[in-house]
């Protein structure tokens, strides 16, 4: 069993662009009743208000890079101060480096709170291209779909909120292109990081999205 401060139930889901870490942390919102942070959405949020903030995040992202470490920490830390977080969260896409990473241990000895465990999402960088340019999100909810994997039950609708859906701007070839070699350069490292730590549970990502699931549940089951 691993480490988990009483009551709490603090997970980060970790893999490159595309992975499914957004599909599957909110299918473990749903049953787990805890938060999905995704820092991306954070940051998307930002860039939506059309604040000089923003317009600086925005650089980054558009271009496929990682946005500076302190500003994606102090965002994160900010949101974990939220009310909803007091039973546990789930962390999508932070850390994104061993800076990030170091920084939220800190954060989290500081507050005598332990993360549970680390489940990273595995999938080939050939498969990830490919769901990534049929990606089809709802600006309004946050919830994605796919154009053959996972359709909405509205062609262009959102299943939750009938809003119309698009594509980020970040899905274009080559802006996915240099996420993914980012991810190798930058993220991959944590890998090693938190097996080092004992935390880490790797998830075969190229199955279907429900039995994909079910297996991301008997971790979390085994955590409690
Ligand atoms: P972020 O929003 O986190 O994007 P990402 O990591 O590039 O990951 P994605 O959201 O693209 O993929 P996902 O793994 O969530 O996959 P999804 O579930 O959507 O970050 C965006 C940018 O913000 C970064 O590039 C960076 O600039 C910045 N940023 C964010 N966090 C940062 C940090 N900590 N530090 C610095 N900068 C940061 O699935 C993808 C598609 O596949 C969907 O269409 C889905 O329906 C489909 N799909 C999912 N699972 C399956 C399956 N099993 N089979 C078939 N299709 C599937
Ligand atoms: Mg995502």
């Amino acid at each position: 069993m691993s480490e988990r401060s009483a009551g709490t139930l603090n997970l980060i889901f970790l893999g490159p662009p595309g992975a499914g870490k957004g599909t599957q942390s909110r299918m473990v919102e749903e049953k787990y009743s805890i938060p999905q942070i995704s820092t991306g959405d954070l940051m998307r949020k930002e860039i939506s208000s059309g604040s000089s903030f923003g317009e600086e995040i925005n650089g980054y992202i558009k271009l496929g890079g990682l946005v500076p470490d302190h500003i994606v920490i102090s965002m994160l830390l900010h949101r974990l101060k939220g009310d909803d977080c007091k039973t546990g969260y789930i962390l999508d896409g932070f850390p994104r480096t061993v800076e990030q990473a170091k920084s939220f241990g800190a954060a989290l000895a500081e507050k005598g709170s332990f993360l549970s465990g680390v489940i990273a999402i595995t999938v080939a960088d050939e498969v990830l291209a490919l769901r990534l340019g049929d990606r089809r999100v709802c600006k309004k909810c946050g919830a994605t779909y796919h154009l053959f994997h996972n359709k909405p039950k509205l062609e262009g609708l959102c299943d939750n909120c009938g809003t119309e859906l698009s594509r980020r701007r970040d899905d274009e070839p080559d802006v996915i292109a240099n996420r993914i070699e980012v991810y190798h350069q930058q993220t991959a490292p944590l890998i090693e990081y938190y097996q080092n730590k004992n935390k880490l549970h790797i998830v075969d990502g190229n199955k279907k999205i429900d039995v994909i699931f079910q297996q991301i549940c008997g971790i979390i089951d085994e955590l409690s």
